[in-house]
């Protein structure tokens, strides 16, 4: 398999071997998993062997919410090509998407940008210290790579763990920020008291995502919104995965409360670069207190896409498609697994949504589903992220796959031997070295 070959070249010459965790093959299926692909367009993915598949897992790891090469979006960025993506002045579409941006999140006045989420996080959290004038942050979830928030894991080791992804090892974040980042779960209003006790006067910031796989509490967001209210610390919604998924701009405003910042990357422009920190006038405004500025901000290619992307949306109704086909996918999954008498868990979002198999050999199960599901055609995963290129068609087809599958899953749980009908060794999760 050349995808696999070229994996095991890419080891030697790009440490990790990819750009992003989530993208490793041995997340997915080691040592059998495409990993690289040749051409990808609407729901269909070509392997570097020419081998197609249809995408059932994450779509681009949820940028693509249009499905992947979407005709509207590359015209709008083949004609910024033809007119030039970069240039000594500024890119129209810059400020005609700030006025989009915060037309559809009314609360907000002022918009930044960047290329990626974890980046636009960094900036909106320097935003929130320039204008707090603190240092401290009190955070739940996961909000990317950069020092202010790996400062959690100094010293204690385990403070990430349960905030999405296990294991983050802070080396090379300076142990001067020990202490700078605090983590509180999400629907956990007491840990976040206790936190604003003890360091009421130096939160610049509550960095939390709106909602994720568990849904608010009656009064929590509320209560968080008054807290930071209270305290004068700024709150940053972080919708790098929940915006539009469900509606139009941040799932925050299904859910009544505003933030004094929201953060915006991934599915704002189907795929390509582009992220956006959307905020107050009065919190905004003290990014010009501080410095910063970056030259690949200014290229016209991610706003073009963004704008397109918004626009297609919105005329499209795509949120109504994405929670339409989420729900028949996860209701499929549970009928699927009823039929098989297999055990398993499927929550989440409508489209965010994911299964879990309730064994000890779960991580076998898993990752013997992704490999069946691989014969049969389909990239798929315990994760699902429904995009508008799904037809009602293909999650049918799917669904009658995944009920072949579930039962030789339960034919496996029965007879205990899931690993031993693996082709290669089972996948593996969260951080780690890679050593070969
Ligand atoms: C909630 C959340 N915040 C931040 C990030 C980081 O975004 P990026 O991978 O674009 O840096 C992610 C990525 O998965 C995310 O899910």
């Amino acid at each position: 398999m050349q995808g696999q070959q070229l994996y095991q070249r890419a080891k030697t010459r790009i440490p990790g071997g990819t750009q992003l965790l989530s993208k490793r093959p041995e997340l997915f299926l080691p040592e059998q998993w495409p990993s690289y692909y040749a051409s990808a367009r609407g729901v269909h993915v070509t392997d570097l062997d020419g081998k197609a598949y249809v995408d059932m897992s994450i779509m681009g790891v949820g940028s693509c919410i249009l499905g992947y090469a979407d005709p509207d979006v590359d015209h709008a960025v083949k004609a910024s090509i033809d007119n030039g993506v970069m240039c000594t002045l500024n890119a129209p579409e810059e400020v005609e998407l700030a006025e989009l941006l915060c037309g559809l999140h009314p609360w907000a006045q002022m918009v930044r940008y960047a290329r990626s989420g974890g980046e636009a996080l960094s900036i909106a959290v320097r935003i929130a210290r320039a204008y707090t004038r603190r240092d401290k942050v009190a955070f739940s979830g996961y909000h990317g790579w950069t020092d202010w928030y790996l400062a959690a894991n100094l010293g204690e080791e385990d403070s990430l763990d349960g905030h999405l992804m296990p294991g983050l090892d802070p080396a090379g974040v300076p142990h001067v920020l020990r202490g700078t980042a605090l983590p509180f779960h999400y629907n956990r209003i007491d840990q976040l008291k206790t936190i604003v006790d003890a360091e009421r006067d130096n939160l610049a910031a509550i960095v939390m995502e709106p909602q994720r796989g568990q849904a608010p509490q009656p009064g929590f967001l509320e209560q968080v919104r008054q807290i930071a209210s209270d305290i004068g610390a700024v709150l940053i919604f972080d919708e790098v995965t929940t915006g539009f998924r469900m509606t139009a701009g941040g799932i925050h405003l299904l859910l009544g409360v505003n933030p004094d910042i929201a953060v915006f990357a991934k599915a704002m422009s189907n795929g390509y670069a582009m992220a956006a920190i959307v905020g107050t006038e009065q919190v905004m405004q003290a990014a010009q207190s501080t410095f910063i500025s970056s030259t690949n901000w200014t290229e016209r290619i991610g706003p073009a896409a963004a704008l397109a992307t918004i626009q297609k949306y919105r005329r499209e109704n795509v949120a109504a498609h994405l929670i339409g086909i989420g729900n028949l996918v996860t209701e499929g999954w549970k009928q699927a697994a009823q039929e098989a008498g297999l055990k398993i868990h499927a929550d989440g979002l409508p489209s965010l949504n994911h299964f879990s198999l309730d064994y000890a050999e779960e991580l076998e199960l898993t990752t013997l589903f992704t490999q069946l599901m691989l014969d049969k055609g389909y990239l798929a995963y315990s994760q699902f992220k429904p995009s508008f290129a799904h037809q009602g068609y293909h999650i049918e087809e799917y669904l009658a796959a995944v009920t072949e599958t579930f039962t030789i899953l339960a034919d496996a749980v029965e007879k205990g031997d899931a690993a031993s009908r693996l082709s290669g060794p089972p996948a593996r999760r969260g951080f780690y070295r890679l050593t070969q």
